[in-house]
């Protein structure tokens, strides 16, 4: 059989023009790896549209070719979900070029974007109409509206506005055949059948490929305070967010966990990282309070909440951020923990939820577990403490090999996994399945979930082209 890949490109090159095909090995190659650099691909082309209709264009043309499709956007996953396999047989299909933000509106909280904005480039743009989009990772400089909901990512503010899936009203998408559907509706209310837009979102490309999207908006906040808090335990961590809870849950905006150890890693490798506080820790909570009113308040009930905590012996110290540019440099001791555990060295990943009320013993149990498996390896977790999805990450131990480490992946994920079962939790809170995860979902999600998830992706997907080996074993 001729092989289908050199007129499929020719074609494309035709239909989108030759700079929408890139297929220079120097061009494609930051989209065959991924950021964790656990997994190096390898692909004929890097397929950039540049709109909707292009996307289409380019599903049609593959499925009739037989050719699988890797969607991708701003290329942050943590598993490896954007990332094509090594057979050099996958096209990538890049939404990079789809940046519009097509509209604000103010009065009805909501926005339009396409999937290759950038969740910051979004964010922007609703603060622009006095607006907040209320969704918040560390990879927003990067992370792209379309892979963001593709993942349903959680974030930061989670404990507020709930996951990226609770904010999209309507979805444009072409599915697996090459229609282009347009359902950007913008209704706060729609009860017409099945929620196809909530099948795409967490998909993870698997069903079809989001390229535009309505997505709800609060009003900007007016007032915020921000204090970076040094806890005695971690269950003195969970009473402090009790405290918040009891005081106003309308106001926190987030509440993140962070070890010392990985504020140790954020301190040691990240330039201009300074600690606010009179000396290190073993726990730090971060909490973020917000409010649309500009008389809210919130500074005088942190430091109400945080001194009855003093006083109570929860925390020892905390900071509160006098500044945008010290509530700038709190967060980023937060948001650079991922970047300073990768400067650290070799690390393993569990992005894992329990119920709020049992981080605290998960936490001690996962620590015990691993130490028990592996004597010196470095436990930081650190997360989104709040909404219950602790990142359990773990670092080699000191001198050890990274690669010897690394090898025993599986062997940490499943000792850290046991735990998270005892807990009723789940193995991937946030980041998704990908392609590092398919193996856990028999054992988590097998019989009558999984044999239905694998009947809604033959029934779209029947030719199994897109972005195949992700999310189902
Ligand atoms: C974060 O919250 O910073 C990322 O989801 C974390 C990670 O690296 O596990
Ligand atoms: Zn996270």
């Amino acid at each position: 059989m001729p092989d289908p890949i050199a007129p499929l490109l020719d074609g494309l090159r035709a239909a989108l023009g030759p700079a929408a095909v890139l297929t220079d090995p120097a061009d494609t190659a930051a989209y065959v790896r991924d950021w964790r650099g656990l997994y190096q691909g390898a692909t004929p082309a890097v397929i950039r549209p540049a709109d909707a209709a292009g996307v289409a264009e380019t599903v049609r043309r593959c499925v009739a070719a037989g050719v699988a499709m890797v969607p991708q956007g701003g290329n942050t996953s943590m598993v490896g979900g954007a990332t094509p396999d090594a057979t050099g047989r996958q096209i990538v299909l890049s939404l990079a070029r789809l940046n519009r933000v097509r509209a604000v509106d103010a009065r009805d909280l909501t926005m339009t974007v396409e999937a290759g904005v950038t969740l910051k480039a979004a964010q922007e743009a609703a603060a622009a109409a006095g607006c907040l989009l209320g969704l918040s990772i560390s990879s927003e400089g990067s992370a792209q509206i379309g892979g963001v909901l593709a993942t349903n990512a959680g974030g930061n503010n989670t404990v507020r506005f709930g996951n990226a899936r609770d904010l999209v009203l309507g979805l444009e998408a072409v599915l697996p055949d090459g229609a282009l559907w347009n359902g950007l509706r913008r209704l706060r209310k729609d009860n017409t059948g099945y929620a196809l837009r909530q099948l795409l979102v967490g998909a993870e490309g698997t069903l079809g490929i989001i390229t535009a999207a309505v997505l709800k908006l609060a009003p900007r906040p007016r007032e915020v305070a921000v204090a970076l808090c040094a806890a005695a335990s971690v269950e003195a961590a969970l009473a402090l967010f009790g405290r918040f809870q009891a005081h106003d849950p309308g106001a926190v905006m987030a509440f993140e966990y962070m070890s010392g150890t990985g504020m140790g890693f954020v301190l040691r490798h990240i330039p201009g990282a300074v600690l606010p506080l009179a000396a290190p820790a073993d726990h730090y909570v971060l909490v973020e309070l917000a409010s649309p009113r500009a008389d809210a308040g919130l500074r005088a009930g942190m430091e109400l909440v945080l001194e009855a905590a003093l006083e109570a012996g929860e925390i020892t110290d905390a900071a509160l951020a006098e500044s945008e540019a010290q509530r700038a440099a709190i967060w980023k001791l937060r948001e650079e923990h991922s970047e300073a555990q990768k400067r650290e060295g070799a690390s393993v990943k569990n992005d894992v939820s329990v119920p709020v009320s049992a981080v605290p013993a998960f936490i001690a149990e996962a620590t015990a577990a691993c130490a028990a498996l592996i004597p010196g390896v470095r436990a930081a977790p650190f997360g989104h403490m709040g909404d219950g999805n602790i990142h359990f990450n773990l670092e080699q131990p000191e001198g050890a090999e990274g690669a010897a480490f690394l090898a025993r992946d599986h062997e940490i994920m499943d000792a850290v996994n046991a735990v998270v079962r005892r807990f009723d939790g789940s193995f991937s809170a946030e980041h998704g399945v990908g392609r590092l995860k398919p193996y856990m979902m028999p054992g988590w999600r097998g019989g009558a979930e999984l044999a239905a998830m694998r009947a809604i992706k033959r029934a779209l997907d029947p030719k199994g082209l897109m972005n195949p080996g992700k999310v189902l074993p």
